[in-house]
């Protein structure tokens, strides 16, 4: 069984600084650095050191290179990338002290997807395969459509929240990956607490297994007559940008290859306890033996 991961690619400018910039003030960075990114590429990443078979397919400019050598190094079939001549997709990130962060997006080529090139990345996966997708790029409907018409199965991380996400064909999708903010606005809860934001979703979806994922409260699970919780390792946070993909990686890749949900809530709770520890996003997604052999407290 294989996965094809169609997202973002993103060349990641991260800015340490003390907190997160209020509005009107200007904030002096005492350090940038430019690492590999994207929800897209970093959800890859996290699927394929998690030992599942990915293909992602994406776009990226000529300044891209990077982007798809990281990816080649962890394994992650690269053939379906497109170069364009828009340049690639950015992302501008603070990192406060803290450990949170704030992201601004550009799009770039990640905006640049059309439905004939969905189509014709669609072509080479077929019944029992899946998708993966993410909010970054465009065309995310068509791909959701066509992806569930030749028989594919449909795995969606609505992130970033758009305007456009709840016209989604949001039914056709068997597996919802989101956090409690995702959640509330797909399902209309009237709180961001989580049971009742799984309960809500698991009403408006009732034939998708939903992962909602709570930051330092854990993982909710709920799909195939379980419902099931994980709680959060509590590990000192240096940066948690791609924490969320690295979850999303790793509970996929772990169900893919018939673990059981629980223990597969573990694992990616695990890895992405793991990927908080270090800075960056792609490059802080651990393998699979670092989150075999970590020891938490
Ligand atoms: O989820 C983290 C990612 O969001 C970053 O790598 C950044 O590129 C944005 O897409």
């Amino acid at each position: 069984m294989k996965i094809l991961s169609l997202g973002s690619l993103n060349i990641d400018l991260v800015y340490s600084v003390s907190h997160i910039n209020l509005e009107g003030e200007t904030l002096s960075a005492r350090e940038r650095e430019t690492k590999q990114g994207g929800k897209g590429l970093n959800q890859s990443v996290a699927l394929a050191r998690a030992g599942a078979e990915v293909y992602m397919a994406g776009c990226v400019g000529p300044d891209g290179e990077e982007l798809v050598r990281t990816l080649e190094d962890s394994g992650v079939d690269t053939g379906l990338i497109r170069r364009l001549e828009e340049p690639s997709g950015h992302a501008i990130i603070q990192l406060a002290d803290s450990g949170a962060n704030s992201i601004i997006i550009y799009g770039g080529a990640n905006r640049k997807i059309t439905p004939e090139m969905i189509d014709e990345t669609l072509a080479r996966f077929g019944p029992g395969d899946y998708i993966l997708l993410q909010n970054e790029i465009s065309n995310v409907d068509y791909a959701i459509r066509s992806a569930k018409e030749r028989g594919l199965k449909v795995a969606f991380n609505p992130s970033p929240i758009s305007e456009e996400l709840p016209a989604y064909p949001l039914e056709l999708v068997d597996v919802f990956l989101l956090n409690e903010l995702e959640g509330q606005t797909l399902s209309g809860a009237a709180s961001e607490e989580g049971s009742r934001v799984l309960a809500a979703l698991a009403g408006k979806f009732p034939g998708a297994a939903i992962v909602l994922t709570l930051g330092d409260k854990g993982a909710m699970y709920h799909g195939g007559g379980q419902e099931l919780t994980c709680p959060a390792h509590k590990v000192p946070v240096v940066d948690t940008t791609g924490a969320g993909d690295t979850f999303c990686g790793y509970f996929l890749a772990c169900t893919m290859a018939g673990m059981e949900p629980q223990k597969a809530l573990e694992t990616a709770t695990r890895a992405s306890a793991l990927a908080i520890g270090k800075k960056g996003a792609a490059v802080s997604i651990p393998t699979l033996a670092q989150v075999k052999n970590a020891a938490f407290v």
